[in-house]
C-alpha cells in the first residue's frame, strides 16, 4: 500500500484560506492529504503548534499566509517567516526540517495553492512517514 501522508496546513484567514477556497471552487485538483486549520494570520502559528503536530504524528506541516506586504496585521507574516525559519533550524538538528514549509498564497492564487499542496505532498512522500509514529507504536 502506498504511503499517503497526513499534512497539517495552517491557512491565514485573509489570503491563503481564500486561495484554498478558490482552488476548490475552481476545481483545481490537489491531493487530499491536507487538513486545514484556519488562523487569522500566519503570525499566529506558534512553534509549539508545529512541534505538537509533528509529535502527534503529522507527516508534514504547511503554513500559508499573505504575501509580504499584504498581511492584514502589517508584519504578521514577516514575524511568521522569522519564527518558521528558526523552528526549521531547530528541527534540522532532528532531521525534521523538510517536514515544515512556509508559503505565501494570495486569495486569487487558487492554482498556486493547489501546486504548493501537490509539491509538498510529493516531497513528504519521498521522506516517508513521520518516524515519531513508529516510535509511538513500539512503546
Ligand atoms: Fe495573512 Fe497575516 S493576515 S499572513
Amino acid at each position: 500500500m502506498s504511503f499517503e501522508p497526513n499534512i497539517l496546513t495552517f491557512c491565514c484567514n485573509w489570503c491563503s484560506y481564500a486561495g484554498a477556497d478558490l482552488a476548490g471552487v475552481s476545481r483545481f485538483q490537489y491531493p487530499a492529504n491536507i487538513r486545514i486549520i484556519r488562523v487569522m494570520c500566519s503570525g499566529r502559528v506558534e512553534p509549539a503548534f508545529i512541534l505538537e503536530a509533528l509529535n502527534d504524528g503529522a507527516d508534514g506541516v504547511l503554513i500559508t499566509g499573505c504575501h509580504i506586504g499584504d498581511c492584514h496585521y502589517i508584519d504578521g507574516n514577516k514575524n511568521a517567516e522569522i519564527r518558521i525559519n528558526n523552528t526549521k533550524k531547530a528541527l534540522a538538528k532532528l532531521g525534521f526540517d523538510k517536514r515544515l514549509r512556509l508559503e505565501w498564497v494570495s486569495a486569487s492564487e487558487g492554482a498556486r495553492f493547489a501546486e504548493v499542496v501537490k509539491d509538498f505532498t510529493e516531497e513528504i512522500k519521498k521522506l516517508g512517514p513521520n518516524p515519531v509514529k513508529e516510535v509511538k507504536i513500539n512503546e
